[in-house]
Formats: structure tokens, sequence, C-alpha cells
């Protein structure tokens, strides 16, 4: 009943909230694809502008798969970390010599792409495919480890297993895209790293972590 709840509470806030975001237009699994490797080790705010163009540089995987390499890397000009690009031509050329074309759907088979991890292949899945995937990042990790007070210690590979099968039992199996991005707009909003605002959070009182006064101790990091 409490999980009923706060999936309502969650989506209803979204629907009243969610962030006008260039790649929420549609759910192109090349659009998501794009927008998440973009987004993995840089500010939304940077992205918009980056996505906007390379979009009209690169509006298709084949465009993506054919691009000279000095075009691409200075449409990646600013944003660091040359081989997520990199892979992800590899992954369009991947897509149209080993799937004609046509985008895998499950989570699992997203990840045989290059440079598509398990957080990816989650966003991928469940925004472009609407499969109750979870999308465990460092804001994932936050979030729910503050909801659901996890002890567990997220610098360990096997936490990730920890947060998925938590979130499975959470994830609404008919708007799993827009609960994970629920997640992110409230990791983004009120449940940030530095200076949460629990107080007017939405969902503050599914927060054990907020109810108990134990914000600060999540999400646990062992080695430091
Ligand atoms: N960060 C990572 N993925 C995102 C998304 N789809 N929307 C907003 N922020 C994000």
């Amino acid at each position: 009943k409490k999980i009923k709840e706060f999936r309502v509470t969650l989506l209803n806030w979204y629907d009243a909230n969610c962030r006008d975001l260039p790649w929420r237009q549609d759910h192109e699994p090349y659009h998501i694809w794009v927008s998440e490797i973009m987004l993995q080790q840089t500010q939304v705010a940077t992205v918009i502008p980056y996505y906007q163009r390379f979009m009209k540089q690169f509006p298709t995987i084949e465009a993506l798969a054919q691009a000279p390499e000095d075009q691409l890397l200075k449409a990646w000009e600013g944003l660091g970390y040359y081989s997520r690009v990199r892979n992800m031509q590899r992954a369009a050329q991947q897509l149209l010599a080993d799937y004609d074309g046509q985008w895998p759907q499950t989570k699992a088979e997203l990840q045989e792409l290059v440079g598509i991890g398990p957080y990816t292949a989650g966003a991928i899945a469940s925004i472009a495919f609407n499969q109750p995937e979870p999308a465990v990042d460092g804001n994932a990790f936050r979030v729910f480890s503050q909801l659901l007070e996890i002890e567990a210690d997220i610098t360990k590979p096997q936490t990730r297993g920890i947060f998925e099968e938590a979130i499975r039992r959470i994830i609404p199996a008919d708007r799993p895209g827009d609960f994970n991005q629920a997640i992110m707009d409230l990791g983004a909003s009120f449940m940030t790293a530095k200076n949460p605002d629990n107080v007017h959070s939405p969902v503050r009182e599914f927060n054990q972590a907020y109810i108990d006064g134990r914000v600060a101790e999540f999400p646990v990091r062992s080695k430091r």
C-alpha cells in the first residue's frame, strides 16, 4: 500500500513539474540513448545545446555510423570523455551490421552494445521501450538509499544488484520510464547531494532517512 501511494505521489508530482527537456519530446531510442550518454558525466544545462546540435548534425543511427571522425569529435568538443562518442559510433555501426538497424528492446540485449552498461540499458529499456527496468546511477543510489535506508556500500560492485532488486518492487509496470525520470528530477531538485530540501519534497513522508533525521548518512560509501 505504501508502495502504491509512493508511485502515485511521485508520478503526480512528475506530471505537474517534470522538466521540459529536448530528449523528452518523444521516446525514440536513438534520442534517449544520445541524451543518456551525454548526461553521464555532464550536467543537464550543459548538455541541452550539445544535444540539439548533435541531433541536427547526426539525426539518425545511420548518420552517426557514417560520420567522419573529425566531425564527431568536433561535435563533442567541450563535453570531454571522448571515448563516449567513439563508443557511440561503434555501437551505431554494430546496430546496423548485427541488428539490421533495429534496436533490441531488452536490458540484457542492450548491454551487448558498445558503451551501454546497466544504467544506460535500464534507461533506454524503460524510457524508450516501457520495460520495468531500474536505471541505477549515482542519483538513484542517493535517492533510493535515503527513501529505503539502504545501508549497502555503494562503492561495492555487488550493491547495484541490491538497489535494482529493491527498485524492481517499486517501479510501476505502466510507466517505468516516467518513474525513472521522476527519480532523476527528484534527485536534481529536492533530494540533491549538497543542499537537499526535504521539507518541501513531494515524497518527504516516504523518505525514511528524512523521517529519522539520517539524510546525511546516505548513500553509504565505505572507502573514501
Ligand atoms: N540525467 C540522466 N538522465 C536524465 C534524463 N533522462 N532526464 C534528466 N536528467 C537526466
